[in-house]
């Protein structure tokens, strides 16, 4: 998840992109950068070949590259007609000044700033290659930069029909149709030309994309107009809103926007009406970053599983830095991680172990290290972490290391410690997480961790392609059903509203509703401050069952997985003994239904992918308790986002 943003026309245009790059930061910060088209020489003929070259620069410290960024820009030259900016959440290519955007093409006249992955990028690449380009970067974003300026090439040679060249304008924007015709993945892509001064060409598809302007500008004035990945990046400066479809391009110029399809054809985008203050806006108009992160739960669940299947509807793990051969030697697998990412290793030891046929252990980090456990160079170790700098899990995988162990990083932060660390990193790509509970990052993983799973299942030939393949259909299903759910979270806020007095809360499921009930116990008592147990519900008659008096509140994760007969059984037992019973069920689960006082609905899914769903109630249920008590849901008392002592 990146940031991107663009301005044309104005006095100001580097103090709105640099403005627009500190309110975009939420997005990503492994680098800025700025490119900026500067007027022609007075002297200068027409034509691109008189273009002047753009300035650009561009800082990767991390946390501080906007600062650094903001140190270089200082000495831009004045009086730029367009520009473009980017904030960076590394995917293709580890953080570094080389990879920041924007790119350039090998002329350096064109320059591009990109949200999105580019899944084609290596055959893009080659191609681009095998034809003289140069490369500068590890970045999917850059064959853009190339492939824009091949195609400006091409309208710049004489047609047999024609005599005189084409005129320069709308040529930016002809490239950038030939070219998005050609990529695959998602993307919002800015770019400006040395060639056609003063416009910005942009174009979306799936991410997100607004542009901005003042009154005058839509209607035609002189104002500046502008572009950028999110409405608060350029809130105060523009006043109207337009929205870009998917696989449309816009070409800004100073007091004008035109839009139109892929094939050239004009269309009016859609207006959107934006009465946010600033500090709302950043939130993106959600009361609090954790609610807007768990809004962001499709999304980030969409990203992570981009490009990891190929046409042929097979998969490839391009970030795993273990050979096919290496892993399938494997006979174990260990999976460490603390918190939330634990829970999410609970579920995968589920997927592997059903799928792949392989034996799974899963650790608490922090214990792992100290039991001396059996491993050696046909153990695969699994470190999962979200944030890739929680030393319990660093060490762990570390020890593991040590011991022959082939280790792989589940990671949100590409170039994280743990991911320096591993032989091969699985990236999610939920972007930056604000919020100090895990949200999206948790669901990210468990959709990166059913993708290892589905992946060791076609290495080791346990799964036929065809059930591999409806597998991930399954998968791709999950966006739209967890949307599905954050559509009713009134209906949660209703049940947290009768549940607002209770302090103790029994958490309870069987097979991967189990790891549900941890997750949904851990969020509810970190947020809401509530004691919240979890237990696997057969273990509840070994002993927990004696504290079921009347009035025990017990949420139960009892949709239509492997186990909902005996998992029924045991609430079954709880109600008698008195509990005040609250279901996550499937829609339609009539029986399920008349065993509980209330119910959180959730849409069916496949049984092992049921955690993905059958998690979001509950998380907007620890959500609202918290918010009902008055709590902050974004900083929740004692805790840390990164956990980076032992
Ligand atoms: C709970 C939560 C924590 C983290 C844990 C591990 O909402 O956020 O339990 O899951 O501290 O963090 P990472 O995944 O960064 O290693």
């Amino acid at each position: 998840m990146c940031g991107i943003i663009g301005a044309t026309g104005g006095e100001d245009v580097l103090d709105v992109l640099l403005d627009g790059l500190a309110r975009l930061e939420y997005r990503g910060y492994d680098s800025a950068g700025v490119a900026l088209e500067l007027p022609r020489p007075a002297n200068a003929t027409s034509g691109p070949a008189d273009g002047v070259p753009l300035w650009r620069a561009r800082a990767a410290s991390g946390t501080t590259s906007l600062d650094e960024l903001r140190k270089v820009a200082h000495v831009a030259p004045k009086g730029a007609l367009a520009g473009i900016g980017h904030t960076r959440w590394a995917t293709h290519g580890r953080p570094s000044e080389a990879n920041a955007h924007p790119h350039l093409d090998c002329t350096a006249t064109v320059a591009v700033v990109h949200n999105g992955i580019v899944e084609n990028c290596r055959e893009l690449a080659e191609e681009l290659i095998a034809s003289g380009h140069e490369l500068a970067s590890e970045t999917d974003t850059e064959v853009v930069a190339h492939l824009i300026e091949g195609e400006l090439r091409r309208s710049s040679e004489p047609a047999l029909d024609r005599t005189s060249q084409v005129g320069e304008e709308g040529r930016l924007a002809g490239a950038m149709r030939a070219v998005i015709g050609r990529l695959r993945g998602s993307f919002a892509l800015a770019a400006i030309w040395a060639g056609e001064p003063g416009t910005i060409v942009a174009a979306r598809r799936v991410s997100p994309l607004v542009i901005g302007a003042a009154d005058s500008a839509v209607a035609g004035g002189s104002s500046q107009v502008l572009l950028a990945s999110d409405i608060p990046a350029i809130l105060g400066r523009a006043r109207r809103f337009l929205l870009v479809e998917d696989d449309q391009v816009a070409e800004l110029r100073p007091g004008s926007v035109a839009v139109t399809t892929v094939d050239g054809m004009p269309v009016d985008p859609p207006e959107l009406r934006v009465d946010w203050d600033l500090d709302a806006a950043l939130k993106g108009g959600f009361e609090d970053f954790m609610s807007k992160e768990l809004h962001e739960q499709p999304r980030a669940l969409a990203d992570t599983l981009l490009g990891r299947v190929l046409p042929a509807g097979t998969l490839a793990l391009d970030e795993v830095r273990i050979s096919d051969d290496e892993l399938r030697e494997v006979d174990k697998v260990f999976v460490v991680a603390c918190g939330s990412s634990y829970h999410a290793g609970l579920v995968a030891k589920y997927a592997i172990e059903h799928w792949a046929r392989l034996p799974v252990e899963i650790d608490i980090a922090s214990e792992f290290r100290y039991r001396d456990p059996v491993l050696d160079h046909r153990t695969l170790v699994v470190g999962v972490s979200q944030s890739g700098e929680t030393l319990d899990t660093i060490q762990a995988v570390r020890a593991a290391r040590q011991c022959g162990a082939k280790v792989l990083a589940v990671s949100n932060v590409v170039d994280s410690s743990m991911a320096r660390q591993a032989d091969g990193v699985l990236y999610t790509r939920a972007g930056p997480e604000v919020g100090v509970a895990s949200t999206k990052t948790y669901l990210a993983q468990l959709a990166a961790l059913d993708i290892l799973a589905l992946y060791l299942a076609q290495l080791r030939g346990i799964l036929y392609p065809h059930e591999v393949r409806r597998l991930l259909d399954d998968l791709g299903e999950m966006p739209s059903l967890v949307e599905e759910v954050l559509g009713r979270s009134g209906d949660v806020l209703a049940v947290a509203r009768s549940q607002r007095n209770t302090r103790d809360f029994f958490f309870l499921g069987r097979h991967v509703g189990y790891p549900v009930a941890l997750e949904g116990a851990l969020k509810a008592k970190e947020l809401a401050y509530v004691r919240a147990e979890a237990y696997p519900a057969g273990e509840l008659k070994h002993g927990p069952i004696a504290l079921i008096e009347p009035g025990t509140v017990v949420v139960g994760v009892a949709t239509r997985t492997r186990l909902w007969e005996k998992m029924m059984a045991n609430i079954a037992e709880v109600r008698s003994r008195g509990a005040t019973v609250v279901l996550v069920a499937n829609d339609g689960d009539e029986e399920a239904g008349a065993m509980a006082d209330s119910v959180l609905w959730v849409p069916a899914a496949n049984p092992l992918l049921a955690p993905l769903v059958d998690v979001v109630p509950l998380q907007l249920f620890a959500y609202h308790l918290a918010r009902l008590s008055g709590y902050d849901v974004d900083r929740p008392r004692n805790l840390a986002k990164t956990v980076t002592v032992e």
